[in-house]
């Protein structure tokens, strides 16, 4: 089958290119590059030896939108296309509503007049909010979100839950990730964040490599085993073969699911710090700081529905994550960008 990827040349977009075309699929992939780099796409076909089509454009532009869809009949699209920093939504939140909601309305209407009503979500874990009930199931309420990136997410997932409620004909698969790290085994592509990243992961590779000269690890007082705050750390290739599994079934189904995507195991700050260290063998420059507004102290999933209605559970560990980041890093210092 065929699939569209808007923004598909992103973190995530680029890994699921690969599980998608080593599983027999072609990939038509939609970017504008603001947080992604064309280069990105030529790894990805090194890597599988099959060809993608690359159009380069904005997913808010209709237009260009249908002339896509025009020439590529696609079977479904997954949408990654979207602004994704947290801090930055904070301070510009009339641009992340216009691009992030835009986005997803307008990607609706050009796939609604290509009569193809099949749609992968890329979602978070941070529609939960605030939530203390952990692990977090999909039956969870949504909760308040703490910054207008996680809004944007949530109000995404209504706007298509409401489009499949007034047209049954839609399949939409709401995928709420928790905290995606590593990269592709072969080291070619990998988490290449535009600018000082937030993250943990891409922090700690950043410190690695003596880019930053100490880690702070924000708070040591949070009520969990040692203190630090404890996330559902997902390699990146599981996440992508959970893309493939919701395509398979957004395919041969409709109406809406939606589906955590996670390992249902949480790690704290200091284990993952620890467990980067033991993977690769080296020790990380880090020091206690306060914490970092917004936090909460944990935040991990019940992956049960994934492998009930996916029949999908990720497989990679934490050192396997540690040690894939870091490989990445070391082949790539500058990201794309040589
Ligand atoms: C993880 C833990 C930090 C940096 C974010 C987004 C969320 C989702 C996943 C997209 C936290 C601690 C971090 C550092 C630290 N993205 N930390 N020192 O905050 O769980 O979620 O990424 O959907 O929307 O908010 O991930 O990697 O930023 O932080 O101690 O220098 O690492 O406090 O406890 P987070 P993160």
């Amino acid at each position: 089958m065929r699939f569209l990827l808007t923004g598909g040349a992103g973190y995530i977009g680029s890994h699921t290119c690969v599980c998608l075309l080593e599983a027999g699929h072609e990939v038509v992939v939609l970017d504008n590059f603001i947080n992604s780099c064309p280069e990105s796409i030529r790894r990805v076909e090194k890597i599988t030896g099959k060809k993608v089509a690359l159009y380069e454009g904005d997913c808010c532009d209709e237009a260009f939108v249908n002339r896509v869809l025009d020439e590529q009949p696609i079977d479904a699209a997954v949408h990654f296309a979207g602004l994704k920093a947290v801090g930055e939504s904070v301070s510009i939140p009339l641009r992340y509503y216009q691009n992030n909601l835009g986005a997803t309305l307008t990607l609706c209407k050009c796939l609604a007049a290509h009569n193809v009503k099949r749609i992968v979500f890329s979602s978070s874990a941070t529609v939960y909010g605030d939530s203390k009930i952990v692990p977090m199931s999909e039956n969870l309420p949504m909760g308040s979100c703490t910054n207008p990136y996680g809004w944007t997410k949530w109000m995404s997932e209504r706007i298509l839950q409401d489009a499949a409620f007034a047209d049954p004909e839609w399949s939409v698969m709401l995928l709420r990730y928790f905290n995606p790290v590593g990269a592709h085994e072969s080291g070619l592509i990998g988490e290449d964040p535009i600018g000082m990243p937030n993250n943990l992961m891409p922090l700690i590779c950043r410190a690695a490599g003596g880019k930053l000269p100490m880690l702070s690890v924000f708070g040591s007082d949070y009520d969990t085993p040692d203190g630090t705050c404890v996330r559902d750390y997902i390699h990146v290739m599981d996440l992508a073969n959970g893309h493939l599994k919701a395509l398979e079934y957004a395919v041969s189904h409709k109406g809406v699911e939606i589906v955590n995507l996670g390992t249902g195991e949480g790690y704290s700050v200091l284990q993952m710090i620890r467990t980067f260290e033991e993977a690769n063998d080296l020790k990380l420059p880090w020091r206690m700081a306060d914490r970092r507004p917004g936090d909460i102290a944990a935040s991990y999933s019940n992956p049960a529905k994934a492998a009930d209605l996916l029949g999908w559970k990720a497989t990679h560990t934490l050192n396997d994550m540690c040690r894939d980041a870091w490989h990445w890093q070391t082949l790539n210092p500058n990201g794309y960008r040589a």
